[in-house]
């Protein structure tokens, strides 16, 4: 079982900021405090509407940070255009709608082939490191083969909704179509990523999927982070995957 890393996505540490406008809180502070506490990567969704996370976010932190920078974006020309110019370490494709307040599932990549296959293309053909973030779902992950991405993120949102109701069943069935859909998507060859809504609650089993390489983790962080601050909520997080990941190591 390989190691597992941890990208922190800071997008609502500029949530916070864009409330009132001006500086504070910064994206670049958060970036620095995550990797002071071990992040692997930094993780960022330049969304159409800028509602979180704006252009001079994504400038500041490519030219400033040393950690791997992962670019969320629609597959848009627009998008594409900004991620071509920045050249992050990697980009992760991702369904977005105005009218959601999240990221609600994952692509359709088997249904939206003929649009996706260029955008991965540009990307690959640039040296960003594409993934595509999806359901764990067999015909998307052959679809993301197909279209030639090299990573692919599995939504584990519906998992985490379903610790976090107290529904035991439902979660165990979602978490076995998470372990089925990484060892799918490794069996092919791509790169496993998970991520959405984890919380100090629901990353264990998640973290202990053997196939997983990376687990993209916002929304949580930042809130527990007004409680006991940024640092210490990845400190407890990233300890919380490795004692997941060493429990499950044979
Ligand atoms: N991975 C992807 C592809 C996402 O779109 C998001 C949300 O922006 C996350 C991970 C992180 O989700 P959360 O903020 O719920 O931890």
């Amino acid at each position: 079982m390989g190691a597992l890393r941890l990208g922190v996505n800071i997008d609502h540490v500029a949530t916070l900021r864009n409330a009132r406008g001006g500086f504070h809180p910064d994206t670049l502070r958060a970036a620095e405090a995550a990797a002071a506490a071990g992040a692997d990567g930094i993780t960022a969704h330049l969304r159409e509407d800028r509602r979180h996370i704006r252009d001079e976010d994504i400038a500041r932190l490519k030219e400033t940070i040393t950690l791997p920078l992962n670019f969320e974006m629609a597959a848009t020309e627009e998008m594409t255009a900004i991620a071509l110019r920045t050249k992050p370490h990697a980009a992760c494709l991702v369904p977005e709608k105005r009218t959601e307040r999240t990221t609600e599932g994952g692509l359709d990549v088997a249904g939206q082939h003929s649009h996706l296959a260029p955008v991965v293309r540009a990307l690959s053909e640039a040296g960003i490191r594409v993934s595509l973030f999806i359901e764990a779902e067999p015909q998307q992950i052959e679809a993301a083969r197909r279209v030639q991405a090299a990573v692919v993120e599995l939504h584990t949102g519906a998992y985490c909704d379903a610790v976090a109701a107290g529904e035991t069943a439902a979660a165990a069935k979602l978490l076995t179509a998470l372990q089925e859909g990484a060892r799918r998507a490794a069996g092919l060859g791509l790169e496993v990523h998970a991520g959405h809504g984890l919380t100090f609650e629901s990353v264990g089993p998640v973290a202990a999927i053997p196939e997983l390489a990376e687990l993209n983790i916002g929304h949580f962080l930042i809130g527990e982070a007004v409680f006991i601050g940024l640092e210490a909520a990845i400190r407890r997080m990233r300890a919380l995957m490795d004692a997941a990941r060493a429990e499950a190591t044979p």
